[in-house]
């Protein structure tokens, strides 16, 4: 399944609009009925109303009625090669937070590696109401 979701978050990063840092990310969102939504990021001239991958895979999928959430698979790097691991940002986590536990899984591959976190090794003591 790590392999299926970094392979659909691969194809989800080709549709990345990201013309001011050509750095490609795409995700793949799987939710606890099997579905799967994916993400790429859309940035913006006024550069804050940037969407990073994750959002967008999860924004799809909460607006569909999805609420219960496994795992994410997230690639990406600059002109979409892929370099390095990709994390989330501060941001995502805090998203990710609103709707996932602790044993939430991001899963990430480099060429040689696959790296698997829990949402609560990302984020420890993150901000909840
Ligand atoms: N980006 C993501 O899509 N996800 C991340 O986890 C980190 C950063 C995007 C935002 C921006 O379009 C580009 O990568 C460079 O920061």
């Amino acid at each position: 399944m790590k392999k299926i979701l970094l392979q659909k978050a691969y194809t989800a990063m080709q549709k990345s609009y990201s013309p001011y840092s050509d750095f490609k990310v795409g995700a793949a969102l799987l939710c606890k009925n099997g579905n799967i939504y994916t993400g790429c990021n859309i940035e913006n001239a006024a550069f804050s109303p940037t969407n990073c991958a994750e959002r967008t895979a999860f924004f799809k999928a909460i607006s569909e009625g999805e609420r219960e959430f496994c795992a994410i698979a997230v690639v990406g790097g600059k002109n979409a090669e892929i370099t390095d691991f990709c994390m989330p940002c501060g941001v995502c986590r805090q998203v990710m937070a609103e709707f996932c536990s602790g044993d939430f899984e991001i899963i990430t591959a480099n060429q040689n590696e696959i790296k698997t976190k829990k949402l609560s090794e990302l984020l420890p003591e993150g901000f909840k109401i």
